[in-house]
């Protein structure tokens, strides 16, 4: 495991629910489970009024913003209502029934070569 990831995350946390938000270095980060039970990390923290999307409505890959109803793309991160601005991923490993995460977002449009899924 790459020394820039922390457990996070038991994939067993994930049974009867599909997304969780965690705190990194004091920034609220959500991990999902994606429809094929493969597992992502985003930024979790809307970009209108901060809410968080784990409260929300997963609809396959679309996030809903439980306060206002903003959607967001989790394959991308991209905001399909309201804003131009992107949610963040984190780089994302499961090994076992333990989920990591990097320490800090990644930049969309530089993939983490080491960073595996996400
Ligand atoms: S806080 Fe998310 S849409 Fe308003």
């Amino acid at each position: 495991m790459p020394g820039n990831m922390i457990k996070i995350a038991k994939v067993s946390d994930f049974a009867h629910t599909r997304m969780k938000s965690y705190k990194v270095l004091a920034r609220p980060v959500g991990v999902f489970k994606n429809p094929d039970g493969s597992f992502r990390a985003m930024e979790v923290g809307c970009k209108h009024e901060n809410a968080d999307l784990t409260t929300g409505r997963m609809d396959g890959d679309i996030v809903v913003c439980p306060w206002h109803g903003w959607k967001y793309n989790l394959r991308t991160g991209e905001c399909l209502w309201g804003s131009t601005a992107c949610l963040r991923p984190y780089a994302l490993q499961v090994e076992g029934n333990d989920i990591y995460i990097s320490l800090r977002p990644l930049d969309p449009d530089v993939p983490d070569p080491s960073a595996g899924e996400w």
